[in-house]
């Protein structure tokens, strides 16, 4: 072929090899250079183009490694088939640059964040360092669909010592999420189920799919209302007795017995006992799980360690009564877990050693301090804001005499960097509450914080010390 000729710029930034790279790689793209053409030995093109045979070797080392050409041992290197190119390449500088900082408020008060400065990052560190590892080598294949049996194995022994639930790590089901597990419970379930789901109450499953086939069920400081799920025709409940979501109240013992009962009329009845922080009960006994009283294996029992552990590390799991193990297999045998392996051995080792009841007891009064620090500043400074559910968990409800709306009250919160959150949001039907209800979380705010929070959020809607 004849030479090749190309005009190279020592004035530019690009090197040498990257633009005779680029050059060829043009004119092999463009046809300019044929399939099959031989081109010249590194020794002739570095003379005819004046410039070291080091530049020609790494540009046509480049052009081999992208399959442009191939070189012949002794023979010289040639031009390669690429009918199709796998990518096109554009400017890196072309690309729009997004915005991708997470909103921050001066005080965020959503119900699901957690206290950061407390997190034992060492001893996490310590875990990870010691499984990314060779003898850990076995992790980086896919593991078991249902979870990591070692994890299975620590959240048995759990839920067995704090929440009375005797179940087999064969039962449990772990996913990235109560999100992502609720719907395969649903499927589970699906054979003409009629779902019933508290009002107001939690949904991992977005609102206009739930719309139509969800039926909401009132509650009240007593729990969901069981009275009021015997008039329907649901079969399936999803419920949190032991610290309803948002509401704050707990299923009394009597509704307890009541719901079971419920369950235990047909066949094909279920309740979902979703367990999520119940962790974090700051008075009187705990509240032992609805699962441990069952008799009949209606229970389908869930959590997660958003609370417990983090949200972001994301990890939730399901216990089914043995008698869905068979139909779990038949529907999700070609499932692959969600959660990578190396996180859930860290969380089970953490587990293992004890580490992980510490953290709870740990977390367990630095939330008591705080949730101790609001209310007493509420009853202090703002008597005639009305506070309910604060007897466990990570956020209060407080209602707000106030004739500003619901809307108007969150903007001008807004405006002063104060995120917080309605219990209309909750809502799957419509419910008339007397004042404006709000969400108010104080599990990410610092305890030092909490008192500047609320009289910033006070002050701007107006309400005097
Ligand atoms: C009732 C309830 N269940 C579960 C979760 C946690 O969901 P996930 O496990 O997807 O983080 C939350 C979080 O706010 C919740 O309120």
């Amino acid at each position: 072929m004849d030479m090749l000729m190309f005009e190279l710029s020592k004035n530019t930034t690009k090197p040498l090899y990257e633009q005779l790279y680029t050059g060829i790689k043009s004119a092999i793209m463009s046809k300019q250079i044929e399939v099959g053409t031989k081109l010249p030995s590194k020794k002739k093109l570095a003379d005819f183009l004046n410039i070291s045979q080091t530049t020609i070797e790494v540009a046509y080392a480049q052009l081999m490694a992208e399959g442009f050409i191939v070189s012949k041992p002794r023979i010289g290197f040639y031009v390669e088939d690429i009918d199709e190119l796998p990518f096109i390449e554009t400017e890196q500088a072309e690309w729009p640059v997004e915005d991708t900082d997470e909103k921050t408020f001066r005080f965020d008060f959503h119900p699901g964040k957690i206290d950061t400065d407390s997190f034992p990052f060492s001893l996490w560190r310590r875990y990870a360092k010691d499984l990314y590892d060779r003898p850990s080598k076995n992790l980086l294949q896919s593991g078991e669909p249902q979870g990591e049996y070692t994890l299975r194995t620590e959240i048995a022994k759990y839920l067995y010592q704090s929440r009375g639930i005797v179940c087999k790590p064969e039962q449990i089901v772990i996913g990235s999420g109560t999100e992502q597990l609720l719907p395969m419970i649903l499927r589970l379930l699906e054979n003409d189920s009629r779902f019933a789901l508290e009002n107001p109450g939690y949904s991992a499953i977005p609102r206009n799919q739930l719309q139509n086939i969800a039926i909401p069920i009132p509650v009240d400081e007593d729990g969901l209302i069981v009275d009021e799920l015997e008039k329907t025709n649901a079969n399936v409940v999803y419920i949190t007795p032991s610290h309803q979501f948002p509401t704050g109240a707990v299923l009394s013992a009597t509704r307890r017995t009541q719901l079971l009962h419920w369950a235990a009329k047909a066949e094909n009845r279920y309740i979902i006992e979703d367990d999520y922080d119940s962790e974090f009960r700051y008075t009187g006994k705990p509240i032992p799980a609805l699962q441990g009283m069952d008799q009949n294996n209606k229970v389908i029992y869930m959590s997660t360690f958003s609370k417990s552990l983090m949200p972001s590390l994301r990890v939730a799991y399901f216990v089914l009564p043995s008698t869905l193990l068979k139909k779990y297999k038949e529907t999700f045998s070609n499932y692959s877990a969600t959660v990578p392996r190396f996180d859930q051995h860290i969380v089970a080792s953490f587990m293992r050693d004890g580490n992980f009841s510490k953290h709870l007891n740990r977390m367990r009064k630095i939330y008591r301090k705080k949730l101790d620090k609001l209310t007493h500043i509420f009853k202090t400074y703002y008597p005639e804001v009305i506070i309910t559910g604060d007897q466990a968990g990570m956020h209060i409800l407080i209602s707000i005499p106030s004739p500003i709306s619901e809307d108007q009250l969150i903007k001008v919160a807004a405006e002063s960097s104060i995120a917080i959150y309605p219990l209309s949001a909750y809502l799957l039907k419509p419910i008339e509450y007397k004042y404006p209800t709000f969400l108010l979380g104080f599990g990410g705010i610092p305890l030092e914080k909490i008192e500047e929070g609320i009289h910033q959020l006070m002050q701007c809607w107006g309400i005097a010390q």
